[in-house]
């Protein structure tokens, strides 16, 4: 399916290749316009396996987008996600499409909730290691791949020589949808996280499996259960995200521009 869909963004596009993809969670949408120069934006349901946006705050849409130096920029608006409960395939669906694109890098963002007490809403973190709590995988059978240095060393390098002061931690991918109790951010904690969230690992797991290079950012929309005094909500979620969105576009545009 990943190869019909390739060949569905090829004909629309007209990119026979593209060279790195980037999938846009909640506050990252504006790095789409400036990356580059769009040479197409469609809706990603007219790209085999790609469904309807479940979610405010994502836009649906594929584009691919052409960089000042010349790479192919395939930017993926559209996320499944595992708990929309249309299994582990269809949420990897975009990642696998990519790297049939010809993509060698894999840029996964997020929103998510923060667990260190020196961050504040607002704040992009780089995604060091992630811890998948779901109790699903993309893989199936005796596919026992290494998961070592799993978020490249070498590319959260280039992204902390733009902005040195990009701080990272363990990103912990729950199912949701419902955010996590206190006591499971404790526990999140103590098993080495920094960040909660419902995305993002099912994915990079699928990305290495094919091959590519994995570079994750999670924008912190606000600190996880517990850590911060109020109660959480999607409005407030997506509202730091709208506030943060012009500054870690930017920074993202020109992470990308670097890779
Ligand atoms: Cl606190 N938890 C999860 N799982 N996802 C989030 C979040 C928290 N904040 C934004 N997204």
């Amino acid at each position: 399916v990943a190869a019909d869909a390739a060949a569905d963004i090829a004909r629309i596009t007209g990119v026979a290749h593209h060279d790195i993809a980037l999938t846009l969670g909640s506050g990252w949408g504006k790095a789409a316009e400036l990356i580059g120069e769009t040479t197409a934006v469609f809706p990603a349901t007219e790209v085999t396996g790609f469904s309807k946006p479940a979610l405010e705050g994502h836009v649906g849409t594929l584009r691919s987008v052409r960089t000042a130096g010349g790479k192919n920029v395939l930017v993926i608006g559209a996320r499944t996600h595992f708990y929309e409960g249309h299994g582990v395939r269809r949420v990897v669906h975009s990642v696998r499409t990519a790297a049939a694109t010809g993509a060698r890098v894999m840029v996964l963002t997020n929103g998510a909730g923060g667990i260190r007490d020196t961050w504040k809403p607002g704040q992009p973190v780089l995604i060091s290691d992630h811890i998948n709590l779901t109790g699903a995988s993309p893989l199936e059978g005796a596919t026992f791949i290494d998961l070592t240095d799993l978020y490249s060393a070498r590319l959260r390098d280039i992204a902390r020589q733009i902005d040195p002061t990009l701080d990272e931690g363990v990103y912990c991918q729950f199912r949701g949808p419902q955010y996590e109790t206190p006591a499971e951010v404790r526990m999140a904690a103590t098993i080495g996280g920094h960040i909660v969230g419902m995305s993002t690992a099912l994915e990079a797991i699928a990305a290495r499996q094919a091959g590519m290079e994995v570079l994750g950012f999670s924008l912190i929309t606000n600190m996880a259960a517990g850590i911060q005094p109020t109660p959480l909500s999607h409005g407030e979620v997506l509202e730091a995200g709208q506030a943060a969105e012009p500054v870690i576009s930017s920074l993202l545009a020109r992470v990308i521009g670097a890779l």
